[in-house]
């Protein structure tokens, strides 16, 4: 279903043409399973990625699976070559939206890559939803919802990061902390990234990826 003709409505009896809201204009998700496959490679059939390398994107909101793609392709996002490479295959914006929507519509399965933790879990329970008042850091459960998974749709700008893949979250932390990564809104997560303490960027990442179904 491709709606990106224009509208007519009558505003004061004249008819106006408005643009048909195209940025809002869905993903396909059964059109986006097909367009997936080189991404499936990587990220797996149904984004339970398998490894750390590859984060796990089932369940993630599309709006910010498309925003990645788009940052990655215009170089905004310039913390891995492989998936700029990749992203540069996705031709068209359509075709990203359908690739999220399918990837937002699977769902994240309870397959820990690692036994967590425990105590390192209860430690980063406490940064992520009290955040440390001595340092100043903003707890992470204001943007990212309960255990990390999202607050709602329409703040898809706000990602689920609950039960991703430890190692992936350690390294887009430090990416973040070192610049290596620079694409977040308003330097938001750059500036808490470097609010972080050693011990509370490894603990804050095991609960993360402790937080599966
Ligand atoms: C050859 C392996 C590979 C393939 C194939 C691949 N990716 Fe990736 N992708 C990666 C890696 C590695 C990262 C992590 C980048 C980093 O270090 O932050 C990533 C990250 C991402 C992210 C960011 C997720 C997040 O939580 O921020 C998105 C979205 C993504 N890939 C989408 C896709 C899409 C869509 C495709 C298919 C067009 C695809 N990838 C194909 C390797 C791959
Ligand atoms: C003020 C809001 C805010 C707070 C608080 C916040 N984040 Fe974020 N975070 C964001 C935004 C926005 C993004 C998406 C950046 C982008 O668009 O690329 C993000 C992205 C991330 C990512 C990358 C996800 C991915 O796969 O691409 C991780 C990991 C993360 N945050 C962890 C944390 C942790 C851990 C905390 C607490 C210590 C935290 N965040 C607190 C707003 C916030």
């Amino acid at each position: 279903m491709k709606h990106s003709f224009a509208i007519g409505v009558i505003l004061g009896g004249m008819i106006v043409a408005v643009p048909a809201l195209a940025a809002r204009v869905p993903g396909d998700p059964a059109a986006g399973k097909d367009k997936a496959a080189l991404c499936a490679g990587c990220h797996g059939d149904t984004g339970n990625s398998q490894s750390a390398d590859f984060p796990r994107l089932a369940g993630q909101y599309e709006e910010y699976i498309v925003k990645q793609v788009r940052d990655f392709q215009s170089g905004k996002r310039a913390n891995n070559d492989t998936m700029a490479g990749m992203a540069a295959t996705v031709a068209e914006v359509q075709d990203a939206k359908d690739i999220a929507a399918y990837f937002s519509q699977q769902k994240m399965v309870k397959e820990p890559l690692a036994a967590p933790n425990a105590k390192l879990v209860a430690a980063g329970e406490k940064v992520f939803t009290e955040g440390n008042p001595q340092s100043g850091l903003y707890a992470c459960i204001n943007c990212h919802g309960e255990r990390g998974k999202g607050k709602a749709k329409n703040v898809g700008q706000f990602p689920v990061i609950g039960g991703q893949h430890r190692d992936y979250i350690l390294k887009n932390l430090k990416d973040f902390r070192e610049g290596r990564r620079s694409n977040d809104p308003g330097n938001m997560m750059s500036d808490i990234a470097k609010k972080l303490d050693p011990k509370e960027l490894d603990a804050v990442a095991e609960y993360l990826s402790a937080q599966l179904p």
